[in-house]
């Protein structure tokens, strides 16, 4: 089963996305991911400095997920452009897309962060306005508001308007829509969503937040209801826009339901936690053998099918009941 995927002006050799942070930024592994069946790679996200990160515990698994607050730990955009550059040479040959995302504290440092890791010739930008781990040092996320959205949007889109530009947005907003057709209108070319979802723990027996940070951001199996209604809601909102459906996807079946929320491709995480190092794999044959099985003959066969009128012959509405 042939998984090509066309997103924007790309074919992805398959629409199994490897998501921003869950395998640095080194060449070799992303290299590692897009051979395991990747059909584009997301780097994890630079900034304008270099930044340590948050102090341990940062990454814990409950249970029903993964809740961490790494805090962005990244070697700055500069050094960043080395690793990008040699990120695209191991990948060159395998035919996966490179993501490059990116990060900033302000819509101004926005641009210029997108600048620097332009020179690196990324084949998309990803705008990470949506990490929920670091508020204390950067305010309420850009995420959180169509304005602020959007205006991060076009600082980058001016500072670099020929690379295609995603904008990964936040789930914690009461109309994710609304903030999607923002971005777009400032001229976005595509959605990632969904970054982790703002959550804490407690250890009972200490009666301290687990985290060092307190709060993190809740991925993995726990997240997957919650991003299938954002793809959901942002297909609704601005349909002809591709979306990266991202949140908790772990099977290839989760895949087929985030295409058939409106994704055009799947961003997977956490899943490599969950399933080992041949997660995306997996996941990709699944989905595979899941469209062959159902005679479907692409990827794009069963994009937003879950938006037609549902069905209501396979649950008769009952008969009155006779007076
Ligand atoms: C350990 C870890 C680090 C992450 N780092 C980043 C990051 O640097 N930039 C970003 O945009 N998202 C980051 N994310 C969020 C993921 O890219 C993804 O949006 C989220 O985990 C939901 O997908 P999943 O459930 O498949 O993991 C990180 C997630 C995890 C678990």
């Amino acid at each position: 089963m042939p998984l090509l995927t066309p997103f924007l002006h790309l074919t992805l050799p398959s629409p199994i996305v490897l998501a921003s942070g869950i395998w640095g930024t080194s060449a070799a592994l992303l290299a590692r991911a897009a051979a395991a069946g990747c059909g584009a790679v997301t780097s994890k996200s630079a900034g304008p400095e270099p930044r340590r990160g948050h102090v341990n515990p940062t990454c814990i698994d409950w249970g029903a997920g993964l809740l961490n607050a790494i805090g962005l730990p990244n070697p700055g955009a500069t050094h960043e452009v080395d690793i990008l550059r040699e990120a695209k040479a191991e990948l060159a040959h395998t035919g996966a897309a490179l993501i490059a995302s990116f990060f900033a504290d302000t819509v101004e440092n926005f641009g210029r962060v997108a600048a620097i890791l332009a020179q690196a010739q990324p084949d998309l930008l990803e705008a990470n306005i949506s990490c929920p781990n670091v508020h204390s040092e950067f305010g309420e996320p850009f995420a959180a508001t169509a304005q602020s959205a959007a205006a991060v949007t076009r600082a980058v889109k001016q500072a670099v308007p020929h690379i295609p530009l995603i904008v990964k947005l936040a789930p914690d907003t009461p109309n994710i829509g609304r903030i999607a057709a923002a971005v777009v209108d400032a001229g976005a070319d595509a959605i990632c969503a969904i970054n982790t979802m703002p959550g804490m723990l407690i250890d009972v027996e200490s009666g301290q937040p687990i985290l060092h940070n307190r709060r993190g951001g809740v991925s993995g199996p726990a997240l997957f209801p919650i991003a299938l209604r954002c793809v959901y809601e942002i297909h609704q909102a601005v349909p002809n826009t591709p979306i990266i459906g991202t949140g908790g996807v772990t099977t290839g079946k989760d895949a087929a339901a985030m295409l058939m929320a409106g994704a055009t491709a799947v961003g997977v995480g956490s899943a490599i936690h969950y399933r080992g190092p041949d997660a995306l794999t997996l996941i990709r044959d699944e989905l595979a053998a899941w469209l062959d099985s159902h005679g479907h003959d692409s990827p794009a066969a069963i994009h937003a099918l879950a938006h037609r009128e549902p069905r209501y012959d396979l649950h008769p509405t009952p008969a009155p009941i006779p007076k």
